[in-house]
């Protein structure tokens, strides 16, 4: 079931409430709308899919950084893995449990890593300049670091260049034929370090848990061979990656459950904590991107849909020619034709887009047009271009109530970064 679905009259909804009404109730400006029981929903079936393995949920923090949602996922259990100091900043300040964190990342700052090792965080080593700094971490606040080994399993994970991270010649992690070299560095910094954990990522919108299964098969492989060495190593991280069902047309994806049951074995057979990093399978299906329609135009060929929203506030189309589902959220007079659309943004740019040849009824000024599974990776994502200013977000709680969850930044937000200069 979906959160966001139209009922028999014609109208979206999400959890009960008519969106046109939250539209007509709230500033008029491009918002994300969110469900807070669909958020629920998510890391439940995450939890039971994990049922009878230890393990750890780690949100991964950069698909949505709201404070409200970072909280209500602390609140549900969830640790979170965090790629800079900021996140990690972040995740302390929400009230995450340290040792539930997992900061990862290829670019890490000896200062980032300094307050890592004094928060009692887990720590990836991603290469060997990393290595070091975390040694000097180490070091500088006395801390011994938990740490785990980022190794790059070389799997394909059969997903967009943008967001593969696990194969061969990616920036991240180091590779299997390093992994002696790496090995011995630890060993040699006994004071400094604690061998934890293998960790991979393979990438991101992966849709096939043989994927999975594959880096699972050759990572505890990796395990057995860091064990044989004497490390006493109790966690395999696999990172996050799961997709999810952009395309409302019926597919079936896999689910977490499916994802679980597909290493599960493995797990036990090695007396493993189990570590998933997921971040767009738990939130980009409870949020849309609610716009307004500001015109209708043709040009050559082309019928537009011009709307509010933007690749500034919504950039995964422009960027990874991402499909996301459109629609609008009241229903079209029976007698309206539908055309084939671009549905595009005001910036000053040809890559504006936020969906591609979509068959849509032609709308009228003003009416509501919905960019579905914007959970993940959007609000994040979003900029400033064109002075658009990041917009607000609400969610609706488990009551049926609307309720602003963030700011809209404005004018004002942008001038205040000269004042005084
Ligand atoms: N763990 C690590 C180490 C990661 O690099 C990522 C995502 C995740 C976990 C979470 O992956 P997820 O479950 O969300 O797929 N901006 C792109 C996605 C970039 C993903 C980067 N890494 C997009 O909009 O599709």
């Amino acid at each position: 079931k979906h959160c966001f679905s139209k009922k028999e009259d014609g109208y979206l909804y999400c959890e009960g409430q008519k969106v046109q009404d939250v539209m007509e109730s709230v500033e008029k400006r491009p918002f994300y709308l969110y469900s807070k029981p669909q958020i629920t929903r998510n890391v439940v079936a995450y939890k039971n899919a994990l049922e009878g393995l230890r393990s750890i949920i780690g949100y991964a923090i950069k698909a949505n950084n709201n404070v409200k949602i970072l909280e209500h996922l602390r609140e549900l259990g969830c640790g979170a893995v965090l790629v800079s100091g900021n996140e990690l900043r972040l995740a302390l300040a929400t009230g995450f449990d340290p040792t539930k964190c997992i900061f990862n990342g290829n670019g890490k700052t000896l200062e980032d890593l300094v307050l890592a090792a004094e928060s009692g965080v887990f720590v990836n080593i991603d290469s060997e300049f990393d290595l070091d700094n975390i040694i000097s971490a180490a070091k500088i606040t006395g801390k011994r670091v938990n740490v785990l080994l980022r190794i790059n399993p070389d799997v394909d994970p059969q997903v967009h260049p943008y967001v593969a991270t696990g194969n061969k010649n990616s920036k991240f992690g180091i590779r299997n034929e390093k992994l002696q070299w790496f090995l011995d560095a630890v060993k040699a910094h006994p004071n400094e370090l604690k061998l934890v954990g293998a960790h991979c990522h393979l990438g991101s919108t992966i849709t096939k848990v043989d994927i999975f299964r594959d880096a699972a098969v050759l990572m505890v492989d990796y395990i057995d061979q860091i064990r044989d060495q004497g490390f006493e190593i109790s966690y395999l991280n696999i990172g996050g990656g799961l997709g999810i069902d952009y395309y409302h047309a019926g597919a079936v994806l896999p689910t977490p459950r499916d994802l679980i049951n597909t290493v599960r074995e493995l797990v036990l057979s090695r007396d493993l904590n189990l570590i998933i990093e997921p971040g767009r399978s738990l939130i980009a299906n409870t949020c849309c991107l609610v716009n307004r329609v500001t015109g209708v135009k043709t040009n050559g060929t082309k019928n537009f849909i011009v709307i509010d929203g933007s690749m500034a506030e919504l950039i995964r189309p422009s960027l990874y020619d991402a499909y996301q589902h459109i629609e609008l959220v009241s229903p079209a007079p029976s007698d309206v034709e539908l055309l084939t659309f671009d549905v595009v943004g005001p910036v000053c740019e040809s890559a504006d887009f936020l969906g591609k040849e979509r068959k849509l009824p032609t709308p009228q000024s003003g009416a509501g047009l919905v960019v579905h599974d914007a959970g993940a990776y959007c609000m994040s994502m979003a900029s400033t271009y064109n002075l658009k200013m990041r917009p607000p977000e609400y969610w609706i709680e488990e009551d049926g109530s609307v309720a602003k969850i963030r700011h809209g930044e404005t004018f004002e937000d942008h001038m205040r970064y000269f004042s005084g200069l």
